[in-house]
């Protein structure tokens, strides 16, 4: 699974912090917009990857990248690297009370911390001026490691999430109340390792995924940093936990590997929907060539479990490839009809965003030129419209401008994302694709 040059192109990391406040603005920054986007994502101290492989990219150090907006104007950039034990040993300084973790997967806001996370590693805290705060004071079971993608509930405020692990055990899972006080804890049965991501909540469930990517320590002895690969051996089930976690029940679905859930949400006391971007298989060896086949790319894909009976209907949603899908986050746990993903034309590219509307089953793009490649698209409600429609904000884009190199941010309009954007901010900088970000408001 050869990439392409790590060190040209929208994957390309920089080589230094630097912060700006000056910027070419087309269109109008919405008034309503104040806070500050923030992006994460793998780049070497050195400015250069080293390896080519993405097993080679992910673990890197994690940068963060702040835009701030407030009424009507971008008013600062700046790129920072988290100050993390690996930092201060790549600069020669004492490691002593640094967080020991390289979050730089997701940025996540809960209790009024805002939280860099790693993949399963503790997070770290951090504000919108990317500063580092050091470990989470409010979540202080978080720092025994969390998966990337805790998920909130924002009508109850309580956050949900898990850790994986190598070593045993190899699952726990987590409640956080409104005020980050841990609620839940508590292991759940594998009999083995798995390479889980992502995990999905409704109203009264939590969904975890233990799929046919697990661990297989020989990688490290052939040199790769992170022993994951696809395994026929292992069956896909999915986890359907009781939200306090007083009960779960399994469901094997198809093999399959899913890295990023869209939503779940109760259809009925019986029944759960559950959408995702699934992939037939993933991370599979190649092993006459000592390598891993090019992954398939990633499609809409509906479970509809049935707690009663037991069953699991699975069937795909759209033929669109896709990745990187986000919702408005007031609707997580909750039946939503806006789905905003990245469009992915071939393996190489991450280039156009699609929102689809689950109830007309239709879909909306928004076009990014041939050379381009952009971010995930990340949903911002438009302040001061508390009985404001689903799709009523805007959609924040990074885009990889080719021909300048440098990365612009689009401000679409959520309900109509066809449409030219409302504003395109021109850093005159390159913020490299990354993985995640979030929309920090400044209230
Ligand atoms: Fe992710």
């Amino acid at each position: 699974m050869t990439m392409p040059d790590l060190n040209t192109g929208a994957l390309a990391p920089v080589a230094e912090e630097y912060e700006a406040d000056t910027f070419n603005v087309t269109g109008q920054v919405p008034l309503d917009l104040n806070g500050t986007l923030m992006r994460n994502g793998p780049n070497p101290f050195s400015g250069k990857f080293s390896g080519a492989d993405v097993l080679d990219w992910w673990p890197e150090a994690a940068m963060l990248h702040g835009i701030s907006f407030a009424d009507g104007r971008v008013t600062h950039y700046r790129n920072r690297w988290v100050r993390s034990q690996n930092y201060a040993a790549y600069n020669g300084d004492a490691v002593d009370g640094q967080v020991n973790s390289n979050p730089n997967v997701n940025v996540l806001e809960h209790a009024g911390e805002v939280l860099a996370l790693a993949e399963g590693g503790p997070p770290v805290r951090v504000n919108t001026s990317l500063e580092t705060l050091g470990q989470s004071d409010l979540h202080p079971a978080l720092n025994n490691g969390v998966t990337a993608h805790p998920k909130i509930d924002a009508v109850t405020g309580e956050l949900m999430c898990f850790r994986a692990d190598w070593a045993a055990p190899f699952l726990t899972y987590s409640v956080f109340d409104r005020d980050g006080k841990q609620t839940v804890a508590q292991e759940v049965d594998l009999a083995e390792p798995s390479m889980m991501h992502d995990m999905a909540i409704t109203a009264r469930h939590s969904i975890l995924m233990d799929l046919n990517v697990g661990y297989d320590f020989t990688l490290f002895d052939e040199g790769y940093r992170i022993p994951i690969c696809w395994d026929d051996k292992r069956k896909s089930r999915i986890c359907v936990l009781a939200r306090d976690g007083s009960a779960t029940q399994w469901f094997e679905i198809e093999p399959c590997f899913i890295q990023h859930v869209v939503n779940a949400s109760e259809r009925s006391t019986d029944i759960i929907e559950f959408d995702v971007v699934r992939y037939p298989w993933y991370l599979k060896r190649d092993l006459k060539n000592k390598g891993f086949f090019p992954n398939p790319l990633g499609v809409l894909w509906r479970y509809t479990i049935d707690l009663v009976k037991g069953q699991v209907r699975e069937r795909q949603l759209d033929d669109l490839n896709i990745e990187l899908p986000r919702i408005n986050e007031s609707f997580i746990g909750y039946p939503n009809r806006y789905v905003y993903a990245v469009v992915q034309p071939s393996d190489q590219e991450m280039r156009g965003v699609v929102c689809y509307d689950l109830v007309t089953n239709s879909r909306q793009l928004h076009q990014v030129a041939a050379g381009d490649q952009n971010s995930e698209p990340i949903f911002v409600s438009r302040e001061g419209h508390e009985s404001s429609s689903e799709n009523d904000g805007y959609v924040l884009v990074c885009v990889f401008r080719q021909t300048s190199n440098t990365t612009e941010i689009r401000i679409l309009d959520a309900a109509d994302i066809s449409t030219p954007p409302l504003a395109t901010v021109e850093l005159g900088r390159r913020i490299p694709a990354g993985f995640h970000g979030a929309w920090i408001a400044a209230s």
